[in-house]
């Protein structure tokens, strides 16, 4: 059975054809990454506009590389929520026309469920993939770690799991990316923070992490402001001076051993709750998804103290893709769940687990 996933919740526009849920046949991301990085942020309209634009080229791309005529497509499958509604219209209303016009099935997908079935992608021919070699198994506790979403989750199989903490603020991603701001460094902060953490000192500050009652809950939004209270000070700066002038200040090693002490706290503080759910859940798998699964310190620590081997997933599908969306799909259309109806399927921004 071969899917064709559509992604455009936020700023990537993909594409991607698989087969039976586990064989990458193609992945095609187009990112406006490049026109946000300008603004230090996403711009909703200018993603949606850049999606209007990337669409159709990016999904005939992905059935190009996938050697795939229409005819050869068995049921599409498209993000429909948690995402910018500006940005989900143009996926869903895409797949919809599609669905109708080419007489196939319609998925409609959860982006952030979908983020962790990106793990069970173990095979394909396109070069450079770092796959796994098995599907992870159940139950699997996940964590789901994203530009939008810091979330824990404990699946006992498909369709059938607890969500068992999530972020009340920032997500993690979001607080790699204002602190990347804060340190002057090129949006996504993510990757940056890692880039220059490299040659810093992670216990040069110590930020606090959050307490918060229920056990598997996060918040970033206080060492966030840690970091800016932190850097306010090395600068000599009181709080009334325009944060974004700060970085200017600093010096590279100042900056690095900000960076290398907030990757440090943010990963730990979502390494703690895992291994607590580990504890208490005893899963067979762990496995992780989202953007900062791409994180080489997450990935570090995670092995350090789950004593479990975590089988990781390629960088390119930790971020935005098609292909976690057609991955996920393919469980919908084997275990008994709906297709959506093309004439009705409407976008869900605020979509939950
Ligand atoms: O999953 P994603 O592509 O989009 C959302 O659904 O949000 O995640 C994007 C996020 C950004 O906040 C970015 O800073 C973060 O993932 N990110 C990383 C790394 N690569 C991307 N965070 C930490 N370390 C990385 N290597
Ligand atoms: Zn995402």
């Amino acid at each position: 059975m071969k899917i064709l996933g559509i992604e455009t919740s936020c700023d990537e526009t993909a594409a991607a054809v698989v087969e039976d849920g586990k064989r990458l046949l193609s992945n095609v991301v187009a990112s406006s990454m490049d026109i946000h990085a300008k603004y230090g942020g996403v711009v909703p309209e200018i993603a949606a506009r850049s999606h209007i634009e990337s669409i159709m080229p990016v999904i005939a791309d992905a059935l190009d590389q996938a050697n795939c005529s229409w005819d050869d497509i068995d049921a599409i499958a498209v993000t429909y929520g948690a995402g910018l509604g500006g940005c989900l219209l143009v996926g869903v209303m895409t797949a919809r026309t599609l669905a109708i016009t080419k007489n196939k099935p319609l998925y409609a997908v959860n982006h952030v469920e979908a983020h962790i079935y990106a793990n069970f992608i173990t095979q394909t021919s396109l070069p450079n993939y770092n796959l796994p070699k098995k599907e992870p198994a159940f139950p699997l506790l996940g964590l789901i770690v994203s530009g939008g979403h810091s979330q824990l989750v404990l699946w006992r199989d498909h369709f059938d799991y607890t969500l068992l903490g999530q972020t009340g603020d920032d997500a993690i991603g979001e607080a790699f990316d204002k602190v990347g701001k804060v340190l002057g460094l090129p949006y996504p902060g993510g990757p940056s923070i890692a880039r220059m953490a490299k040659s810093g000192d992670s216990h040069a500050f110590t930020f606090p992490k959050a307490r918060l009652e229920a056990k598997y809950d996060y918040s970033f939004s206080g060492p966030k402001t840690a970091v800016l209270r932190t850097v306010q000070k090395l600068c000599g700066k009181e709080h009334d001076f325009p944060s974004f002038k700060l970085a200017e200040l600093l010096s590279e090693a100042q900056k690095a051993d900000v960076a290398a002490s907030f990757q440090r706290i943010a990963v730990e503080t979502v390494v703690d709750k895992a291994v607590l759910a580990f504890e208490e859940f005893n899963p067979a798998a762990v496995a992780i998804g989202g953007g900062v699964a791409a994180s080489p310190e997450l990935r570090k620590q995670l092995s350090e103290r789950i004593p479990l081997p975590i089988e990781y997933t390629d960088m390119k599908l930790c971020t935005d893709n098609g292909a976690m969306v057609a991955t996920l799909a393919y469980y919908q259309a084997t275990h008994g769940q709906p297709a959506a109806d093309p004439y009705g399927l409407d976008i869900q921004p605020n979509l939950s687990m």
